[in-house]
């Protein structure tokens, strides 16, 4: 059976704008689509050990008490990926930039995606701010390249603060709807480490 749309939501707020963003996001993609709450998968941060130099795609913290492998699997493997997280002093929560770090494994060695489109939608509760996303968007685009995904420029949306900033935005809706459709039509056939 074909993987699903990977949806990668990274607030540690539950029912945030994040999690409405996904659910919003899951709903307009035509294929199947699942949401992932990373803040709930326990991913530990890397400890730098070496261990990944020696075995390109391993880490020596993959086990049953740790996230990290199942959500890059389940990333590599879809047809089309998107993160959705807020913006946290100018980058992604620590909980995202953990797993983000676990990419280390495939920083030599063979990566593991066949360009899988992978899309981000950042929320920012400061209105402006010419460079509110600029540190989240290169780090997306390093880890992109990294794991072999196609990093497709990310829907930025400012002004997003309260919890339940989202209720009733048909127009940030929308754009949600448009950018799914955007992945979309780049989605390819994932594969799996
Ligand atoms: C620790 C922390 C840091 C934040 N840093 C920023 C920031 O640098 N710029 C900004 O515009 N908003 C910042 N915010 C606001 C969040 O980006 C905003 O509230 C967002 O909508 C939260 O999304 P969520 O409901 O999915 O958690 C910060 C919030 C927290 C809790």
């Amino acid at each position: 059976m074909a993987a699903p749309v990977c949806i990668l939501t990274c607030s540690p707020r539950r029912g945030g704008n994040s999690d409405t963003a996904a659910a919003w996001l899951r709903t307009a993609f035509s294929l199947p689509a699942e949401v992932l709450r990373v803040a709930d998968k326990a991913v530990h941060p890397c400890v730098s050990c070496g261990y990944c130099a020696e075995r390109p795609g391993s880490c020596v913290l993959d086990g049953p008490e740790d996230g990290a492998f199942s959500l890059l699997k389940a990333l590599t493997a879809a047809p089309a990926a998107c993160l959705v997280s807020p913006i946290y002093f100018y980058h992604l929560p620590a909980q995202a930039k953990a797993l983000i770090d676990r990419c280390q494994r495939f920083w030599t060695g063979v990566p593991p995606g066949r360009g899988t489109p992978f899309g981000a939608v950042l929320l920012a509760g400061r209105p402006q701010g010419e460079r509110l996303f600029q540190g989240a968007e290169l780090t997306l685009r390093f880890m992109a390249h990294t794991l072999g995904l196609k990093p497709v420029p990310p829907l930025c949306l400012y002004g997003v603060d309260a919890p339940d900033a989202l209720a009733g935005r048909t127009e940030l809706r929308e754009r949600i709807r448009n950018y799914a459709a955007e992945l979309e039509a780049l989605a390819g056939h994932g594969r799996s480490f």
